[in-house]
């Protein structure tokens, strides 16, 4: 049997009703913050990975999948969406647009080969938003607001946001300096990834999965540290936005994040539910103010984050959230017998016609067997229409949810339940 590849999955529709209510929460969120949606490639060219997210992190060094295409191109599955988003804002000369930051948001497939476990995939669905062009503190605070709005929304209460600031390019280099100066003379003791860092990128050290039990990593000198003056008052003010918007956090100055693109904010919101996996992070994100011009474009400063709907819904099951089936039938029709199918086929048809979703069976089967898979189905309605009801021109109509019941003409049969469902005034 060829089953579905590690790492990814098939959403059976008793799942995907969730994906979609979900869906349809951050949708309505980014209208409401009005972020407007972009949908870039699946597949990019390889090299804009390697710029953007950083030749010496986890996701460009192990993680990609890389291939070449029948050009001799070499291509890679999308494992983030911000630098396509980038991408297409230079491509695009979205910076030439009046109206700064450029508020843009995505959801769909992104791919990285790791160790599959609870809440790690290898295909998993990234919705995240970027806004470009602005280093107002004030749109720090509002990302980050719009994330924790969504997991509101969703039903989640059990939520942390933890906020780091990395700093400008001079904070960094100091804080770069100590760290090698901190690291250099054991370093031998490190994995060979880590020997590498040391000269290429040492806040990546800090990083390090193996190693992460030195004792040299808890004394690291923190970023935080080595903020210039600059650095220190603009992520002053975003604590004061937060504030202002009521958002708690948590300071924490381990937080580098994994992509090489930060600097100043970092954030990571994550699920405090007991029940939740080992992997407690939900959402990632922070300021990106060079990689506009890293990718070719003017020095543009951009911010965002990104979450993984997969985790979303872990948590929502960790906290205990039934999310409801919208997608239930509004009607079951129940035929007995041969003229009433016949009869029954037109009276799903008319319904449907009308936006009520009305199904029926197809196998025949006597009244009690047609009643179960109505409740099973969680039908609003059912009705049935049996010889002596059609001979009548008659219809039983059944609300499940009262048991009230009611002998309906059977023109009247739509205009019935146009006004049971309230549907009229919506038409
Ligand atoms: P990231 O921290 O690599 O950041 O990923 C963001 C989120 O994607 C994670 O917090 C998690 O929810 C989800 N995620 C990542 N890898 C996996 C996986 N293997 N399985 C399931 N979920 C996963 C970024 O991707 C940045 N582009 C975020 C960002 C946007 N920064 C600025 N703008």
């Amino acid at each position: 049997m060829i089953k579905v590849p590690r790492g990814t999955q098939d959403i059976l529709p008793e799942q995907s009703f969730k994906w979609q209510t979900v869906e349809s929460i951050i949708r309505d969120t980014c209208n409401v913050y009005q972020y407007k949606e972009i949908r870039t490639p699946i597949f990019e060219h390889t090299e804009l990975f390697t710029r953007g997210v950083g030749d010496t992190t986890d996701i460009v060094q192990k993680e990609m999948y890389t291939f070449q295409d029948r050009g001799e191109r070499s291509l890679t599955l999308r494992p983030e969406g911000t630098a396509s988003t980038v991408r297409a804002y230079v491509e695009h000369k979205l910076f030439g647009l009046p109206d700064q930051p450029v508020k843009l948001y995505y959801m769909g497939p992104m791919f990285r080969y790791e160790r599959q476990q609870a809440g790690r995939y290898r295909q998993f669905v990234q919705f995240g938003i970027e806004a470009i062009g602005s280093a107002d503190s004030a749109v720090d605070a509002e990302v980050i607001a719009l994330a924790m709005d969504v997991y509101k929304k969703a039903g989640l209460k059990n939520l942390k946001l933890v906020l780091n600031s990395l700093g400008d390019t001079e904070s960094r280099t100091a804080h770069k300096e100590a760290l090698v100066a901190h690291f250099s003379p054991r370093i031998d003791e490190f994995c060979g990834d880590c020997q590498k860092r040391l000269e290429k990128n040492p806040l990546r050290i800090l990083d390090c999965k193996k190693d992460r039990d030195h004792e040299l990593m808890g004394t690291a000198p923190k970023l935080t540290d080595y903020l210039n003056e600059e650095s220190a008052s603009y992520f002053e003010r975003v604590k004061a936005y937060l504030d202002a918007l009521d958002i708690p956090y948590e300071l924490d100055p381990n937080l580098v994040r994994g992509l090489d693109y930060y600097n100043h904010t970092a954030f990571e919101i994550m699920s405090t539910a007991s029940g939740f996996g080992a992997i407690t992070t939900l959402a990632g994100g922070g300021r990106y103010n060079g990689l506009v011009e890293d990718l070719g474009g003017p020095s543009s400063p951009g911010i965002g984050f990104a979450m993984s709907i997969e985790r979303l819904l872990l948590a929502l099951e960790a906290e205990g959230v039934t999310l409801e089936d919208s997608s239930a039938s509004d009607a079951y029709v129940i035929a007995l017998g041969d003229s009433p199918k016949l009869e029954a086929m037109r009276i799903v048809k008319n319904l449907r016609d009308e936006g009520i979703s009305a199904e029926m069976d197809y196998a025949d089967r006597k009244l009690k067997a047609q009643m179960k898979s109505a409740d099973r189905k969680k039908a609003k309605f059912v009705l049935i229409l049996g010889e002596d009801e059609l001979s009548n021109q008659t219809i039983q109509i059944k609300e499940m949810a009262t048991g009230e019941q009611k002998l309906v003409g059977l023109s009247e049969t739509v205009s019935y339940m146009q006004q049971k469902m309230n549907k009229e005034e919506s038409r």
